[in-house]
């Protein structure tokens, strides 16, 4: 079974399409969502929609999918993002705020196969940026190999029975072959925000088969969606991090 791995879209539909687009021509078999479908970018119901239109074998809840439709109030959020949240949950439309509020919390296991979690198995809005981090997942967990999100990179960590490891990924495609034995903890990266310094779309596919899995970075109409962040009168640091990359 192969599958699409998306994250932390962030109602970036220009993003969201170029990635749909580009996946047009590869073979695919079910769509999974790890959270945080909107908050941030300037087109919530678009996103939503084209979601919903993927119908995802399995999606969950991201911290800000929470706040922009009312079930947080967002106290831990930062200026920009609490106001980008407040504008997202004036924009959705009712059915389209329903079904955020439906999106259940992870972690969730798909097919019997894999698990998924938007921050931590353990913990929904805490993140794993490091080896410290994963280790601990690792260690209060028994998952063989769980997909997460939250951090907006790119990043596979391997436990072996003697060390961790880590790798993160530069290439514009980079294929990893999960070895038996070993345990995984992989970031497909964020489709509309990535915060690794490179500002190309990122997500993942997972071949359960051949147990590989393969990081793809796909440009998109950046301007277009700095545009309309810009147009929509959300805060202009929304816009300039999507040239960044972070
Ligand atoms: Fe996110």
């Amino acid at each position: 079974m192969r599958y699409l791995i998306l994250s932390d879209i962030h109602a970036n539909r220009e993003a969201l399409s170029a990635v749909l687009a580009f996946v047009r021509r590869k073979p695919w078999d079910k769509v999974v969502f790890l959270g945080d479908l909107v908050g941030y970018g300037a087109n919530p119901n678009q996103t939503v929609d084209m979601m919903r239109a993927l119908r995802p074998l399995v999606a969950i809840r991201g911290n800000h999918d929470k706040v922009c439709s009312g079930i947080e109030d967002g106290e831990l959020f930062n200026r920009v993002a609490l106001q980008a949240a407040m504008w997202t949950r004036g924009k959705l439309t009712p059915s389209n705020l329903k079904w955020l509020r439906s999106l259940p919390e992870g972690p969730m296991v798909v097919d019997g196969a894999f698990a998924v979690s938007h921050g931590t198995p353990i913990d929904e809005d805490a993140y794993i940026f490091g080896e410290i981090e994963a280790l601990n997942v690792f260690r209060q967990t028994n998952f063989p190999v769980c997909f997460f999100g939250h951090s907006h990179f790119p990043v596979i960590f391997g436990l072996s029975p003697d060390a961790i490891t880590t790798v993160l990924t530069v290439a514009p495609s980079f294929r990893f072959r999960l070895r038996p034995g070993a345990r995984y903890l992989i970031n497909p990266g964020s489709i509309g925000q990535p915060r690794d310094g490179n500002p190309l779309a990122s997500f993942a596919i997972y071949d359960s088969d051949s147990q590989a899995v393969t990081i793809h970075r796909i440009p998109y109409r950046v301007e277009q969606a700095q545009e309309r962040i810009l147009r929509a009168g959300l805060p202009r640091p929304l816009a300039d991090r999507l040239a960044l990359g972070r």
